[in-house]
């Protein structure tokens, strides 16, 4: 335990018994807990120290566990309940004993081609199951995935999950906590609200990162990092790891395509090249490393303002133009 947490273990919180501090999350507690209630083992999220005063957080822990109790999937993370004690607000879920895949990364990484897909496959096809339901996890990263006993992934952290009830909810809103930009997706960083191919260039990172043994970028900084995410030029990934084939690298291209609608159109259509990867086309890789410097001019805030301004002496011009020929 790295610093003093709102409770100790043997603290009596509400219905549960603190038996220990798992860890700290970006803006949370998590402890194991014994529900005397239902005399199960289970966790419990809490603000830290830091967001126990923010009157959002209680409505954040109703939107977790609604988002969790939508999904039915072995890779998702099952939502118990929810409530406030003392004025604290906390999230219920069930126990997943094991490690997070970051750990995993650490111990292991890089990892055989086989055994990285067969883990992504696992990710994507319960993050499949969340887009099928019209919800966005939008903070998949190896922190928020964990490594249950058999090996079954399961994601957790719906905290800054879009669903089609909960548009207002924003990056702006939460993200400046989220902490690393190692894994958003290029649109994500430019504020937008996402949808499920930022999903998807998330996945293509960790699976890059599983496969590599590190990220598709680095820097110095956070904004380093993200300077490098907006210029869309991940490296192959077979150019880092001779044993991945051509055909897995095109994979991982395909997800980490600068653009939204060059990437996968759905996450079914990622699992589907991962169990076909024979077939899969890899005249993707030819384009690797080459961001259109036209698109990337077209999103200038310089471009938008001068489109703008053009549009307007337009319509001037045309206007002036109807008042004469009408004189
Ligand atoms: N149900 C769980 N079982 C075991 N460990 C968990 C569970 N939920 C969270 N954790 C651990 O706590 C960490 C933080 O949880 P998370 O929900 O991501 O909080 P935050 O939203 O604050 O990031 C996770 O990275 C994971 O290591
Ligand atoms: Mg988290």
């Amino acid at each position: 335990m790295s610093r003093t947490t709102m409770l100790q273990i043997g603290d009596q919180f509400d219905h549960f018994q603190i038996q220990a501090h798992i860890a700290q999350g970006g803006m949370s507690d998590i402890y194991r807990a014994f529900d005397m209630l239902t005399s199960k083992e289970v966790v419990l999220k809490i603000p830290d120290k830091l967001s126990i005063g923010d009157p959002a957080q209680y409505e954040r822990f109703q939107r977790e566990l609604e988002v969790m109790r939508t999904l039915q999937h072995p890779a998702i993370l099952k939502g118990l309940g929810s409530g406030k004690f003392n004025s604290t607000p906390y999230l219920v879920t069930e126990l997943i004993e094991g490690e997070s895949m970051r750990e995993l990364i650490a111990r292991l990484a890089p990892l055989p081609s086989a055994e990285a897909v067969s883990l992504i496959r696992k990710i994507a096809d319960g993050i499949a199951h969340c887009h099928d339901h019209q919800i966005i996890h939008r903070d998949l990263k190896p922190e928020n995935i964990l490594i249950a006993a058999g090996g079954q992934p399961v994601v957790l952290d719906f905290g800054l999950a879009l669903t089609k009830k909960a548009f207002r909810v924003t990056y702006a809103n939460l993200s400046s906590t989220a902490g690393t930009p190692d894994y958003m997706a290029p649109e994500q960083i430019e504020g937008q609200r996402g949808d499920v191919r930022t999903d998807i260039y998330a996945v293509g990172t960790m699976l890059f990162e599983l496969l590599a043994g590190r990220t598709p970028f680095s820097g110095d900084t956070n904004l380093a990092v993200m300077a490098q995410h907006l210029k869309g030029s991940a490296p192959r990934v077979d150019k880092i790891q001779s044993s991945v084939s051509p055909q897995l690298a095109a994979v991982v291209a395909r997800c980490l395509q600068r653009e939204p609608e060059d990437r996968y159109k759905d996450m079914h259509a990622l699992v589907h090249d991962l169990d076909n990867l024979d077939q899969v086309d890899v005249s993707i890789l030819d384009k690797v490393s080459t961001p259109s410097p036209l698109k990337a001019f077209l999103r200038t805030p310089v471009f938008k303002t001068i489109g703008s301004t053009l549009m307007l002496i337009l319509v001037i011009i045309v206007l002036a133009f109807v008042l004469k020929s009408i004189h």
